[in-house]
């Protein structure tokens, strides 16, 4: 069992909440002492926001040396996040449609251990760009200084890299603020001083839509990709709180003049045609899953957005192309989203016995599950869920006109949104993670 389901148990049997941003050494005694503690304060706590505001601060050494765009095209890419899933699909479309050199800072003790994590993840996202000679590692770490390269390493980046793509995060719904702010906040940071160290650097940044949802957002007026500094107020986890305070710090580059973009992608699925890779460790796979465990839905009047990998990663390397991106917000968001209601018709055209039932009434019966919880697919999640209230699912309305302009131009189609659930479902069926109807 890990971490994070061992502390949802806890939540679950002592209806105590402990983070693990909350456990700084965790031992048996660390945790009896804090559940000890937290009993004597039930009731008598009180939930409180982060400042969020305060992070987003831009370096006062910090200069942008050259408002020029870096080199077009880029002759050298630095990609953070390569291992991840979007990054492997980001490396394989910047070697499909770009000359440029690429180098992947990945995690690991040495570079050949770097090299095999990098080749196995490529192999199990099905890329055919292992051993590729444009293809360069450094081993680095986005939470320590310097990205934690070695002095030489990070002078030949700062002297050869001419674009960067920071698509590395810690992506966790269960981890709080301070725990996550290290790789998700300070790493934009620190790319910013090396983007203004040698030679000049665009940037672009990834994001994401769930930084926009903030419970002080106002309904109905759609965000626009280029507007004013968003509300921060209310973000349903410690992950979309630190995605904001990063999105905050890079708009305050652009807008102090750093060539950047701020790339904000929705929730990612598999591959398109197929549905094949989407992660069952996700909460939208789990949710599905767990919605059908339940037999309810939460009728949330909300729309859903998700989008394939196979879609998003090209139409990230193709805005990172264009000189014109630079200095713009792009909101990868599918044009025609469905209502939360129509993925209950999906599913039940599937074959599956759902029914929707109010927000309160799903999460009650959710929690109402006693030990039979552990059974449920969203059992990873509950202390996020234990949180949750209805607005927190309510997706905003977004403006996406700058990504659906590069969209256009470099003819990108997206399937409409129902055939991409039906896809899902079907893969998941064939993975074994749904056992089907
Ligand atoms: N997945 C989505 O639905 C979604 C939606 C919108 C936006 N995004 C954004 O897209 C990006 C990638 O997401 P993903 O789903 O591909 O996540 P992922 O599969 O978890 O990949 C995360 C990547 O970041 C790297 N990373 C994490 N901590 C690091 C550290 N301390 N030092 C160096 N590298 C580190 C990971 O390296 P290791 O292999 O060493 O762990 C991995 O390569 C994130 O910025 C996320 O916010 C994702």
């Amino acid at each position: 069992m890990g971490l994070a389901e061992f502390l949802a148990l806890i939540h679950e049997r002592f209806q105590i909440e402990v983070s693990l941003g909350g456990l700084t050494n965790p031992s048996v005694e660390e945790l009896a002492g804090l559940l000890n503690s937290r009993q004597h304060l039930a009731g008598a706590r009180v939930e409180t926001e982060p400042d969020l505001a305060k992070d987003v601060v831009l370096d006062p050494r910090w200069k942008v040396r050259s408002l020029a765009p870096a080199g077009t095209p880029s002759r050298h890419v630095l990609l953070t996040g390569a291992t991840g899933f979007l990054g492997t699909f980001l490396l394989s479309e910047v070697l499909r449609r770009t000359d440029a050199e690429v180098t992947c800072l990945i995690r690991a003790p040495h570079q050949k251990a770097a090299e095999a994590r990098l080749g196995a993840r490529l192999r199990r996202y099905g890329h055919e760009v292992v051993g590729e000679p444009r293809v360069h590692i450094v081993t680095g770490d986005l939470a320590e200084p310097r990205l934690g390269v070695g002095d030489r390493q990070y002078s030949a980046l700062a002297r050869e890299v001419d674009n960067v793509v920071h698509c590395g995060a810690r992506v966790n719904f269960v981890y709080d603020y301070d725990s996550l702010k290290p790789v998700n906040v300070d790493s934009v940071s620190r790319m910013l001083d090396l983007a203004t160290s040698g030679q000049p650097k665009s940037v672009h940044f990834i994001s994401t839509l769930g930084m926009l949802m903030s419970t002080d957002r106002p309904r109905g007026v759609p965000v626009l990709e280029d507007g004013p500094p968003d509300c921060e107020r209310g973000l349903p986890n410690g992950y979309e709180q630190s995605k904001w305070v990063a999105d905050g710090i890079m708009k305050a580059a652009i807008e102090s003049g750093l060539p950047a973009t701020i790339c904000r992608p929705s929730m990612l699925l598999g591959e398109m045609q197929t549905g094949r890779l989407a992660k069952t460790n996700e909460f939208v796979a789990r949710i599905t899953k767990g919605c059908i465990q339940l037999g309810c839905w939460p009728a949330v009047d909300t729309v859903v957005q998700l989008l394939p990998i196979d879609y998003v990663a090209p139409l990230i390397v193709e805005i990172t192309k264009r000189p014109a991106s630079l200095g713009h917000v792009f909101h990868l968001a599918h044009e025609k989203p469905i209502h939360m209601l129509r993925v209950v018709e999906v599913l039940r055209r599937a074959g599956y016995r759902l029914e929707p039932v109010s927000f309160g009434e799903w999460k009650k019966r959710l929690m109402r599950l006693g030990p039979r919880v552990q059974e449920n697919a969203l059992f990873p999640f509950l202390g996020f869920i234990h949180h949750l209230e209805e607005w927190h699912l309510s997706m905003p309305d977004v403006d996406g006109t700058n990504a659906k302009r590069v969209s256009a131009e470099c003819g990108l189609i997206v399937d409409p949104m129902e055939s991409l659930i039906e896809r899902l479902v079907a893969y998941l069926e064939s993975t074994g993670f749904l056992a089907g109807p």
